[in-house]
């Protein structure tokens, strides 16, 4: 598609200003949460580095802080897995292809896919933390040679929310051990239940070769990362995606503060050891 010179302006315009993107396709994960396929309309693809975010929205319905869940050797397709909790998030699972979306960034810190070489990488990822964590996924299966074992630790709430089960399989078939828990299910669930912390120690796991990345709900990756400890590994070798309400996304307004970070700029994904002591401050 050709771009009109007010795109592409805007797409020069700074990180304050949104940039059109069409959406192209959605996909239905599960009954309340969308993957979103979109196109910048400027056609600059959008690079990013897996554990990024943009600041998404639609129409006059806010704008949120969403994780690029798209692989990151593919930019020019901007791939956002939503999961719809309120106004805004519900908007943007409500879109149709051939909508424009306004977007912003990419922004934030990525998931340390360098430091993770030669190292066994566990992924512990709760409920919609799964999609900040999926482009990490794709681009270390795509240079599987690099990593030692990747296992991937996934829980959900039950069958029906898991997100991803046909790529799940894929990735299992390239080379990534894969184990999921629910925290409930009926009689026809023949896989783990209980929560997702109890996966570590079926993995077998050598500490001193663990690099882990974790997100989720903050409460479950507090117990992921104590688990992970009782094991041996050390937390400068855990990473965690944190979630903060977030309305500038660049470290101006200051919404996303936690301790000394904020975590728009300087997160979302930090080295543990350096948010241990805020990570027990909750969000007012
Ligand atoms: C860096 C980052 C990456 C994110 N990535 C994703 C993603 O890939 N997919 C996805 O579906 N969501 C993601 N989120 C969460 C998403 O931004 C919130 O769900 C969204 O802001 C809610 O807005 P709303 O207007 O739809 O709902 P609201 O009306 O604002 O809130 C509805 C409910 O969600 C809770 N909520 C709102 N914002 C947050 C938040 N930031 N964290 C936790 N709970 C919140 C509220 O307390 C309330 O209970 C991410 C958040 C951050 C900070
Ligand atoms: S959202 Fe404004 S400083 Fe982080």
């Amino acid at each position: 598609m050709l771009a009109s010179a007010s795109d592409t302006a805007t797409a020069s315009a700074g990180p304050l200003v949104p940039a059109p993107f069409r959406l192209l396709a959605k996909r239905r994960e599960t009954a309340d949460t969308w993957t979103l396929e979109l196109e910048p309309r400027h056609g600059t693809p959008l690079e990013f580095a897996p554990g990024q975010f943009t600041m998404i929205s639609r129409g006059g319905c806010g704008e949120v802080p969403i994780s690029i869940s798209g692989d990151p050797d593919e930019p020019e397709r901007l791939v956002q897995t939503v999961r719809a909790v309120g106004l805004a998030t519900s908007a943007l699972c409500e879109a149709e292809p051939g909508e424009v979306l306004s977007v912003r960034g990419p922004f934030g810190t990525a998931w340390p896919l360098e430091e993770a070489e030669g190292a066994d990488v566990v992924i512990v990822a709760g409920g919609i933390g799964l999609p900040p964590l999926r482009g990490a996924v794709l681009r270390m299966l795509a240079q599987r040679e690099r990593y030692g074992r990747l296992v991937l630790l996934y829980g959900g709430r039950a069958p029906d929310q898991l997100l991803f089960g046909e790529q799940i399989q894929q990735w299992r078939e390239q080379g990534l051990e894969v184990l999921i828990t629910v925290d409930s299910a009926g009689p026809e669930w023949i896989g783990h239940v209980g929560v997702v912390t109890r996966l570590i120690g079926r993995a077998g796991l050598d500490a001193s070769r663990v690099l882990a990345m974790t997100c989720g709900p903050e409460v479950m990756m507090r117990f992921v990362v104590a688990t992970l400890a009782d094991t041996g590994v050390q937390s400068d070798r855990i990473h965690v995606s944190i979630e903060r309400n977030m309305q500038c996304g660049i470290g101006v307004c200051g919404h996303c503060q936690l301790g000394p970070v904020l975590v728009c700029r300087d997160g979302p994904v930090f080295r543990y050891s350096e948010v241990e002591r805020w990570m027990r401050v909750r969000e007012l």
